[in-house]
């Protein structure tokens, strides 16, 4: 029997007139809201991140992962083929796999002990012919009726994708012609190396991540540390790409000098007095063919595809609520990386992570965001920056990508 999708509720909300220009600060607080976003996007029609092949190499390797705010099972069967389960007992619904990761032959629920294989087929259950001839079963009760239920798993490169629904298009369709060459730029058949994790809890919307990635007018104004340094700034050669659809976007930088110039007098964050103690922090070689040095893609409805420089990540959003959600990043090299290589790419992931000495100022922007904008729901955010259209654009002074991300975010939530 498998689990009825819950049919999203009814909004009583309106978006604004002018259309995803502007973005209505209920998106960011409604639980109605919420919940729909939980039931449409991210349980929808949609692939989901949920990891890394590497980190289930082996046959019973497993994970406990999720999408959105649903618990699943990620791990590797006997044949080497990755299933990803939702971690709820067919008996009576329990959260049956309770260890982070491990290495498992099968899975017994703590509850009354049924137990299913690495496929997700029920085993076993204890009383099933009861005790005594007592209890137990009725007689046309089925083993095969009462396996774990699966999401459908597309393993590309090395990361596996999921979705709930039995009727999304291919992953790779999913992704149309420009994204899948991104992504093949990086994930191109080499195999990956896991080189940790950092998790953190952001007080804030989702979505504000989402925005935050696909807004490189911030990008160039509030992180000294990149402006600095000339990592990302708005005077360098740059571009903004979008697919067909609108959800999915990159952001695509060529690396500056420390230099202040007319076109830069404006970022006040420049400052060109400021040294690195060991510059090696920030020595990006050149792995990928063309000169791009970040390449940042937001892949609808939950990852961010990370290089900056030599960091490679996967960034996940878990949301938490309303108001909060997990960003989970795997950090990630290559298995024929030099030492040297694993070397820089480790020094480089300073920059990342809760404490990174770039993406902590995000962090903290988020959390301002929700603070300003949770007391507020009838006040709308403006999105103008760059024009008013969805277009690809090639420079970063634009707020373009968030639009089209609101484009097609209306349109999935039938706002
Ligand atoms: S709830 Fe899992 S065995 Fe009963
Ligand atoms: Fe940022």
């Amino acid at each position: 029997m498998k689990a009825e999708q819950a049919m999203p509720s009814v909004i009583e909300r309106q978006w604004p007139e002018a259309g995803a220009t502007r973005v209505p600060y209920w998106a960011y607080s409604d639980q109605q809201v919420y919940q729909r976003e939980m039931d449409v996007i991210f349980c929808g029609e949609s692939w989901a991140y949920v990891g890394l092949g590497v980190e289930i190499p082996n046959p019973g390797d497993f994970k406990q992962v999720s999408i959105g705010d649903r618990p699943l099972v990620m791990c590797r069967d006997e044949d080497g083929t990755v299933h990803v389960f939702e971690n709820r007992c067919a008996h009576r619904g329990v959260k049956f796999c309770r260890e982070p990761w491990g290495n498992a032959k099968q899975f017994t629920c703590p509850y009354h002990l049924w137990r299913y294989d690495l496929k997700g087929n029920l085993r076993g259950l204890p009383f099933l012919n009861g005790v005594k001839q007592q209890g137990g079963m009725p007689d046309d009760f089925r083993r095969e009726d009462h396996g774990l239920d699966e999401l459908r798993v597309s393993a590309r490169g090395g990361a596996i994708f999921a979705t709930f629904s039995a009727t999304a298009e291919s992953f790779e369709d999913y992704l149309g012609s420009t994204f899948l060459a991104l992504y093949d730029r990086m994930f191109d058949g080499r195999e990956l190396t896991l080189l940790g994790y950092t998790k953190q809890l952001i007080p804030s919307n989702w979505k504000l991540m989402f925005e935050n990635i696909k807004d490189p007018y911030h990008a160039s104004l509030m992180h000294v540390f990149l402006v600095t340094f000339g990592l990302f700034r708005a005077d360098q050669q740059s571009a903004i790409k979008m697919d067909e659809t609108g959800r999915h976007g990159a952001l695509i930088s060529m690396r500056g000098e420390q230099k202040t110039t007319a076109d830069n007098a404006e970022m006040k964050n420049l400052r060109e007095d400021f040294k690195l103690n060991d510059p090696r922090l920030i020595d990006p070689v050149r792995e990928y063919p063309g000169q791009e040095t970040v390449v940042m893609q937001t892949l609808w409805p939950n990852l961010i595809v990370q290089q900056q420089s030599n960091t490679l990540a996967m960034r996940q959003l878990i949301p938490r609520g309303p108001e909060a959600f997990e960003l989970a990043w795997t950090f990630f090299g290559y298995a024929d990386d030099t030492e040297e290589m694993h070397l820089r790419r480790l020094r480089q992931a300073n920059l990342m992570g809760p404490a990174g000495l770039v993406s902590v100022d995000d962090s903290e922007i988020m959390k301002l965001s929700q603070d300003g904008i949770s007391p507020y729901p009838e006040v709308n955010g403006l999105l103008e920056m760059g024009g008013r259209d969805t277009q690809d654009t090639d420079h970063m002074v634009t707020e373009a990508a968030i639009r089209s991300f609101y484009d097609y975010y209306c349109r999935v939530m039938g706002f």
